[in-house]
């Protein structure tokens, strides 16, 4: 089959190759999908290069690129429940499950497989699973926002920040979103009460007594944030960064000593059915919209690549496959 794929670290252009890889075999729990569309995530260039945190988990080059897919269940694992052949539906490939998602084939876990629903394009599906779990989990486990509490989404155009600002909406918060200015009509129409362009103004000077600030971005820490937030506030990134894993560490130990001690968390987004279910049927119910840049054919997913690396997309970035 075909399939975008590395064979060593290093620049994009120098290493990413198409070509044929052998098929994957479901096993376990596992399901075949025939890839339609898959979405790119910036963990795919981060792993191009060998900076992506977690790529020990992949084990060993070669690995097909990709996390997120849709496409139709085409064989079953011995233990897989819940699907048949013939099922449309979406996937969250881990890089324990060594990624795989620019292919015509993939083999992903069930448990991490929804279905698509008939109205949701098999694009749209694909570009639920990374972004939109990431912002679910942070928005609703790792921030705990609750209805008419105020949210700062830093980055409200990217792949993440494009969903949590329509998930914090559907959850009743009032928002405020940070982007640059040929962005803020768009973080309007996704919901923002209120929108910050930080190339103009300085969100941490704008916004006082936030409830969460939710930074995609990850150039803030609690202490940068601080003054945004009121007391007992939580700053939720999605970037695992030295200062924001020790900055957890200390407001938990301070959380169990002192009650309204501001909070810090890094979100780590787990791939789960149940998860990718909510969002697509938001989706395909009008709720949820997924945002497309761009679309590449898989021949040219290392263009695909460089636009998620160029750190501009709006929204998600689509390699269509099938
Ligand atoms: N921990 C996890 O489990 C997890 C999961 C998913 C993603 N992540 C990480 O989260 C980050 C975001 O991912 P993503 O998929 O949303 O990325 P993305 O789609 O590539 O983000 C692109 C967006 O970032 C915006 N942006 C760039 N610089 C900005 C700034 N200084 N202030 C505000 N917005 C800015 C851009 O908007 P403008 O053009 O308007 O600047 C663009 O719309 C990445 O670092 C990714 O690795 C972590």
């Amino acid at each position: 089959m075909r399939a975008a794929f590395i064979q060593r670290h290093g620049a994009i252009g120098d290493v990413v190759r198409v070509d044929e890889r052998p098929e994957p075999v479901p096993s376990g729990g596992q399901v075949l999908i025939e890839v339609a569309a898959a979405t790119v995530n910036p963990r795919d260039y981060l792993l191009v290069e060998g900076r992506y945190v977690f790529s020990i988990l992949a084990g060993r080059l070669p690995l097909v690129l990709g996390s997120d897919v849709a496409g139709t269940v085409v064989g079953l694992g011995p233990r897989a429940v819940g699907f048949a052949v013939g099922d449309e539906v979406l996937g969250m490939q881990t890089p324990r499950g060594r990624f795989g998602g620019f292919a015509e084939r993939v083999a992903i876990r069930s448990g991490a497989v929804a279905r698509k629903p008939p109205a949701l394009p098999f694009e749209q599906a694909a570009g639920l699973g990374v972004a939109g779990i990431t912002a679910l989990q942070a928005l609703r486990d790792d921030a705990e926002l609750r209805a008419g509490e105020h949210v700062v989404v830093v980055g409200a155009s990217g792949g993440v920040g494009s969903f949590a600002v329509q998930l914090a909406k559907h959850t009743g918060a009032r928002v405020t979103g940070v982007c640059s200015g040929g962005n803020v009509e768009l973080a309007r129409r996704l919901g923002c009460d209120d929108v910050i362009d930080y190339t103009t103004a300085d969100f941490r000077e704008r916004v006082r007594d936030a409830d969460v600030v939710f930074d995609t971005i990850g150039r803030e820490r609690l202490a940068t944030v601080r003054p945004c937030l009121r007391p007992g506030g939580r700053y939720v990134t999605t970037v695992p960064t030295a200062g924001n894993t020790k900055d957890q560490a200390i407001g938990s130990t301070l959380g169990r000593l002192r009650r309204g001690a501001p909070r810090s968390r890094t979100v780590i987004c787990k791939a789960r059915s149940r998860d990718l279910q909510e969002l697509a049927d938001l989706a395909a119910a009008g709720e949820l919209e997924v945002l497309i840049d761009s679309r590449h054919p898989l021949e040219d997913a290392a263009e695909a690549l460089r636009r998620s690396k160029s750190r501009r997309a709006r929204g998600k970035i689509v390699i269509t496959i099938g």
